[in-house]
């Protein structure tokens, strides 16, 4: 249905998802919330399809905040136990995913860093799509941590502090090579970044849905572009120059 109403020549280059709502789903369902997590892990896999194919040549999936540490032990191990687990060579190599892990990687559990780490090398060069997932990350963690990198720098003399512009913040960002998201979309009802890519989102159009992340599919990705293609992006412009310089 909403498909066919696709303009192919204006796709968004780079989508980010805020996975939210697996807990609310599972227990709907009387179900523990873990249960929510596996069934979100499958949305991921197939939202990563469904983009591939579209042609959306940037995708980011907050899948594990700073903050979710604070969340009861079992589903943090869980959550862990998630991502490992998808972290497996094969799939991406088999569909040509790019992988990148957005996020603190020097305080991640080692299993997990050197599985990020490794599948990174290994998908360098891969081409169909890359794929960010934002695990222990959070906006304000990453802009202290450029803006020590930054000072350091300074300090040690290769750079010089006038020299620091909006783009040096950018180069130290985590999200590295990706360019900014144009949209954003949230699931699970609630309307807020939760601590994600603040400096990134600035000009992001962002899209909020009440589905929760499992129940997240192709049909809702496309409605979600659409929405998004009806929209004018201004960037501080008025409304005539956009349209003039068409
Ligand atoms: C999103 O679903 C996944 C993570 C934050 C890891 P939630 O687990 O936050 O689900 P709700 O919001 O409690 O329903
Ligand atoms: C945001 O979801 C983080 C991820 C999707 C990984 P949360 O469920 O943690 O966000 P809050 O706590 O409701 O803001
Ligand atoms: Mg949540």
């Amino acid at each position: 249905m909403y498909k066919e109403q696709i303009d192919m020549a204006r796709l968004p280059q780079h989508i980010a998802f805020i996975m939210d709502g697996n807990g609310r789903w599972a227990q709907a369902r009387g179900q523990q919330r873990s249960y929510g997590h596996f069934a979100g892990a499958d949305t991921l896999e197939a939202t990563l399809r469904c983009a591939t194919k579209l042609g959306i040549p940037y995708v980011t999936f907050y899948a594990f905040s700073t903050e979710n540490w604070s969340r009861p032990q079992d589903e943090v191990n869980t959550l862990l136990d998630l991502m490992l687990k998808h972290l497996e060579e094969k799939i991406f190599m088999e569909n040509d995913v790019k992988f990148l892990l957005v996020g603190d990687i020097e305080n991640l559990p080692q299993n997990l860093r050197d599985a990020s780490e490794r599948l990174m090398e290994k998908t360098k060069n891969n081409k169909a799509i890359t794929m960010g997932v934002a695990f222990n990350y959070s906006s304000r963690w990453e802009l202290a941590h450029a803006a020590k990198i930054i000072a350091k720098e300074v300090k040690e003399g290769k750079m010089k502090l006038e020299d620091i512009t909006a783009e040096t913040i950018d180069r130290h960002l985590a999200t590295g090579i990706m360019p900014n998201p144009d949209l954003l979309i949230r699931t699970g009802g609630e309307q807020r970044l939760s601590n994600f890519q603040m400096w990134q989102l600035a000009y992001a159009e962002l899209y909020f849905t009440d589905t929760y992340w499992p129940d997240f599919n192709d049909e809702c990705l496309y409605k979600a572009i659409v929405d998004y293609q009806s929209r004018q992006r201004r960037f501080g412009k008025t409304g005539e120059q956009v349209t003039e310089n068409k």
